[in-house]
């Protein structure tokens, strides 16, 4: 993967054209049966992630993972700032949602359109970047527990959406739903507790979408 870093530093690929090289990085290694049963295994035993790669480059970082979710555990919605992620689901079943950000409103508030919101089972995957459905809120389905495949690479970007810009990289956890205005939604920031405290677990289907709310497809 780390010749992909590179050529994505120099501006020889796109963010997208890295994200589908990483998965089928992914694909490729997936074929090893032996090398992912013992892996999978490592976090349905000890109920944890499993870390493959993670380095630093000093602003910048890379991290390559297998994450455990337990039955039904939610991770709240949230975006981020300047990570491109890639995510693939490799055991279990998990309810997502997606939405895209149309414009930051200040470092706090953003608004927001949902994409796309589906089970996801073994092989189906979440691409987000900067500029592409990079808001996302995702739960293990309740009868068992799941696994997902999980690439994060931050500091990459140049073009930020986030304007003033953190100054950390990473997840940004949200009230989505803050507010709706003019069919979009006005989305807040929230601290780590208040997101937990809200979304932490509850069913996604807890929040529908309204009916005055635009859904953006064209992605
Ligand atoms: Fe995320």
């Amino acid at each position: 993967m780390y010749p992909f870093l590179k050529e994505l530093q120099q501006s020889k690929i796109s963010v997208n054209e890295m994200q589908c090289a990483f998965l089928e990085n992914l694909r490729k290694h997936q074929s090893d049966y032996d090398f992912w049963a013992k892996k999978l295994k490592f976090c349905m035993d000890k109920k944890t992630d499993y870390i493959f790669w993670r380095e630093d480059f000093g602003g910048k970082d890379i991290t390559v993972s297998l994450l455990y979710l337990e039955p039904g555990e939610v991770h709240p919605p949230h975006h981020h700032n300047n990570v491109i992620s890639v995510q693939s689901v490799v055991a279990g079943q998990i309810w997502a949602r997606e939405y895209h950000r149309i414009k930051c409103i200040d470092e706090d508030k953003i608004l927001i359109a949902p994409v796309q919101e589906r089970l996801m089972t073994v092989d189906d995957e979440i691409l987000a970047h900067e500029w592409s459905k990079n808001v996302h809120w995702f739960a293990a389905t309740n009868e068992k527990p799941a696994v997902m495949w999980n690439c994060n690479v931050r500091g990459f970007e140049t073009d930020l959406f986030i304007n003033p810009s953190p100054k950390s990289l990473g997840r940004i956890l949200l009230d989505p739903h803050f507010k709706v205005v003019n069919g979009r939604f006005l989305a807040k920031s929230l601290s780590l507790e208040e997101a937990y405290a809200k979304f932490g677990d509850k069913p996604i289907s807890n929040w529908p979408i309204p009916k005055n709310v635009v859904w953006e497809t064209d992605i």
